[in-house]
């Protein structure tokens, strides 16, 4: 066989193999059999020098005609893989798409944001303040004798340094009344911490909404409107308000206001435990002592707060019979609202 037709023997494999490589490697693998260090090319190009002298310049042509058409079959079989492993990672847009799970808000978040939103319509902004806090903002200011019993280590978690996570949103009247001057109309929701044992209505972590409102010629009368608003939209207008006689440190007088049970409307079942109303929380008129310590003039002004348990109005809302599902994440009971 002459060095023409072996030439010719190794275009032919090229032009058998080179389109039949179904990946870069197999392209890579026929390269290095054809033309690599150890191939057929260099092999071939070594029996050069036994040509005869009349047939070197045709087998040179051929030589070089047959380097030509392996290269140009390389390069099509790389472009060809690369295209085809392009086309591999592509996104098919005949799949059915995926269904993205909506998120819901948490009910705590949710009783928050329309408590919010009803006050905000009564003329209140939100106003926050820190989990936090110090002694003076959560007890001190707010007139809490320093042998108050909420202030034993028993009730309250305190930190090394002598600071405290807050037990109540009242600290946020006292940042609110340093910082701002009347008329002050503020409610703040948050977290509050209690060291109580957990059981079906208690937990160490729970939720409050505080509101104050600082003007002048403030009156529990008007407090009493306020919050018999509030309950005729978060529960309806068939829910009515009552007072009873209290005691608060930071507020003269001091009351806990109770709604019509929503349960039964007033009528007596095992929610309310025959009585027909529901405990809410406490308000009352603020203490002058207060206004003295956050150096406001209580002969000018007068005004009231109130607070408010949110886990409470959410359970009552979706008559949810145990606080502890508010905070087990299980997403069966949570999926529900
Ligand atoms: N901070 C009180 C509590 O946690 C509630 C309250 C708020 C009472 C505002 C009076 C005025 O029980």
């Amino acid at each position: 066989m002459s060095l023409i037709d072996k030439l010719d023997a190794l275009a032919e494999k090229a032009r058998a193999e080179l389109p039949q490589a179904q990946n870069a490697e197999a392209v890579e693998a026929v390269r290095i059999s054809l033309i690599g260090r150890q191939g057929m090319l260099p092999a071939l190009m070594k029996e050069m020098g036994k040509v005869p002298k009349e047939d070197k310049p045709a087998t040179g042509r051929k030589l070089n005609e047959v380097k030509n058409v392996v290269e140009s079959l390389l390069n099509d079989a790389l472009k060809r893989v690369a295209t085809a492993a392009k086309q591999a990672d592509a996104i098919d847009v005949t799949l059915p798409g995926r269904q993205r799970k909506i998120g819901l808000k948490h009910p705590i978040t949710r009783v928050i944001d329309d408590i919010v939103t009803i006050f905000r319509r009564l003329g209140f902004v939100v106003a926050d303040g820190p989990d936090l806090e110090d002694e003076f903002h959560n007890f001190d200011a707010l007139n809490t004798p320093k042998d108050h019993p909420s202030r034993d280590i028993k009730d309250t978690f305190y930190l090394p340094d002598g600071r405290l996570l807050r037990t109540q949103t009242s600290p946020v009247q006292i940042r609110t009344m340093e910082n701002e001057k009347p008329p002050i109309r503020i409610i703040a929701p948050g977290r509050c911490f209690r060291r109580d044992t957990p059981d079906a209505t208690h937990s160490m972590n729970f939720h409050q909404i505080e509101g104050l409102y600082v003007d002048k010629n403030v009156s529990l009368a008007d407090l009493k409107a306020v919050l018999l608003e509030f309950a005729h939209e978060m529960f309806g207008k068939d829910v009515g308000i009552r007072f009873r006689p209290h005691f608060f440190p930071f507020t003269e007088p001091s009351i806990e206001y109770d709604f019509t049970c929503v349960m039964c409307k007033g009528k007596g079942c095992s929610v309310c435990k025959g009585s027909g109303w529901l405990e809410i929380s406490g308000a009352g008129i603020v203490d002058p002592a207060v206004f003295k310590n956050v150096g406001l003039d209580a002969d000018e002004y007068s005004g009231y707060a109130f607070g408010m348990g949110i886990e409470r109005i959410a359970m009552l809302r979706h008559k949810i019979g145990d606080i502890r599902y508010l905070y087990e994440n299980d997403i069966r009971f949570l999926e529900q609202f």
